[in-house]
């Protein structure tokens, strides 16, 4: 069966569950963990539910079905799924709920093995590449009250036609490829997600094209190495359609960058050893692409990148920067760095804190290296002392808030292009929205400004947040 077939097959379970459940008013809560393109399928997985005539709760205790998409990069996601399996055991012996677990921890064996050992009330666990199989698992459950796994370790596929229903209707994301080829020695995401493959450039202008007539205003393109878009198809020659004269990212760009309605761009996230001078020059040319980058560092140390398997030294990173600024006016810079991996030395961590003081980033996205298994980092025996990443952590936190600080200031009294997003989450009296380079500002203003761009000057700045007035 091809693709789109299966995708149809997956409409008529659709159908029989809408018609099991008319009338019902039956509700589904949907816990998300982990990055955008796990909120994306979250997005996919509410699409199929709202159409089987489920709608959304906030509360997982009038739900008739509780989904928990799991993440697996960091070890805390470990424990929230334990937690929130106590807590749905307890709701299971009020009522009758469906539960069904998902999403890249469902890949892990170990994490499966001890689910179906000590979180036998579980209904449905369904993997990464069987998302789409959804409403097939859930009718099967609902019609022979069986438990149900359906996970399948493959290199993965992409189905186009899922059903959507995304959070907001200013800013969209945009999955255009997934997997990952690159294999860092400390990350687990290619072997859940399995290897790069990317969207055909048509389906992708269509689905941007689509969002832009139904008024949303920003794209964000997603991928775990976005920047890869077509490049395993060109190298392998696997078939791709050119469409548009799109056949990379940059040509990607290009082509959304022309698109009416839509009037910002973001992507997320690139690998700095796959940043091309042509995405450069796309992002300098094209008007609408934000001037934020995300640039995975990771270290700052060479000998630590090469252990993990990153591609390029710290000079190559910071050779990147300085072209990347010198072609590209306004730029910003936002990144991931990891502490304390196995081997990494104070002198070594020390090269860390020497890049992002040079680069001077926006945003600094800081984790503690966290073992997992079935990746080498885990199998090196030089692990670092909780006790001296947690010190490290610290001392990167404290220079990163200093930086933010010290940024903050510069925005003071600019005028900043605003994409309002909506009421703010503290104080219904006030709006927000961010800036190009992906500020939150909160301002005084009419509802009417909610989906529009405007310029507001800047009055203030807080750690995590500046304010504004039209
Ligand atoms: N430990 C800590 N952080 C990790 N990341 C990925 N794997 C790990 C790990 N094992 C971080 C990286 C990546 C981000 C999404 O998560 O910085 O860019
Ligand atoms: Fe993980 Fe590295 Fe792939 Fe990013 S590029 S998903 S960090 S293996």
């Amino acid at each position: 069966m091809d693709k789109s077939e299966e995708i149809k097959e997956q409409q008529l379970y659709i159908e029989k569950i809408y018609k099991i459940n008319k009338d019902k008013n039956l509700k589904y809560n949907i816990l998300t963990m982990g990055c955008q393109l796990n909120e994306n399928d979250s997005e996919k997985l509410c699409g199929m539910l709202e159409k089987m005539g489920y709608t959304q709760t906030n509360n997982v205790k009038e739900a008739d079905i509780a989904i928990f998409n799991t993440c697996c990069v960091r070890e805390n996601a470990e424990d929230k799924l334990f937690g929130k399996l106590g807590e749905l055991k307890k709701i299971k012996e009020e009522k009758g709920i469906i539960i069904a677990i998902g999403g890249c921890m469902m890949q892990e064996k170990h994490i499966t093995d001890k689910i179906k050992e000590s979180y036998p009330f579980v209904d449905i666990l369904f993997g990464t590449h069987t998302l789409h199989k959804f409403p097939e698992d859930l009718y099967k459950v609902l019609e022979d009250k069986k438990k149900l796994e359906d996970i399948i370790d493959i290199d993965g596929e992409i189905y186009e036609g899922i059903p959507i229903k995304r959070d907001s209707n200013i800013k969209a994301s945009v999955t255009i490829m997934n997997g990952c080829n690159n294999f860092c020695s400390y990350c687990i995401v290619p072997y859940v997600r399995g290897r790069e493959r990317s969207r055909q450039p048509k389906s992708i202008i269509n689905e941007i094209k689509e969002l832009a007539s139904q008024g949303y205003k920003e794209i964000t393109l997603l991928g775990q190495n976005v920047n890869s878009y077509l490049k395993v198809e060109r190298e392998k020659n696997i078939f791709f359609e050119e469409y548009k004269g799109i056949n990379s990212f940059a040509t990607l760009l290009k082509a959304i960058n022309q698109i009416d309605g839509i009037e910002r761009i973001r992507f997320i996230s690139p690998h700095p050893k796959d940043f091309t001078d042509d995405v450069i020059e796309a992002i300098a040319e094209c008007d609408k692409i934000c001037k934020l980058v995300h640039l995975p560092l990771q270290a700052g140390n060479t000998r630590v990148l090469k252990e993990m398997n990153r591609k390029y030294t710290k000079e190559q990173y910071l050779n990147l920067v300085e072209k990347m600024k010198n072609k590209i006016p306004n730029l910003t810079l936002s990144t991931d760095i990891i502490v304390g991996f196995p081997g990494e030395t104070d002198l070594e961590f020390e090269d860390t804190l020497d890049v992002v003081k040079k680069v001077n980033f926006e945003q600094v996205y800081m984790f503690i290296y966290s073992r997992r298994i079935g990746t080498p980092g885990d199998r090196m025996e030089n692990q670092i002392s909780e006790e001296q990443k947690h010190k490290r952590f610290n001392k990167l936190k404290d220079l990163v808030e200093k930086q933010i600080e010290k940024n903050n200031k510069k925005y003071i009294n600019t005028i900043q292009k605003v994409l309002v997003e909506g009421e703010s989450k503290n104080n219904k009296e006030l709006l927000t929205g961010r800036t190009d380079s992906n500020k939150v500002v909160i301002f005084k203003g009419d509802k009417n400004l909610i989906g529009k761009m405007i310029n507001l000057k800047i009055i203030s700045e807080h750690m995590w947040y500046l304010k504004g007035e039209i």
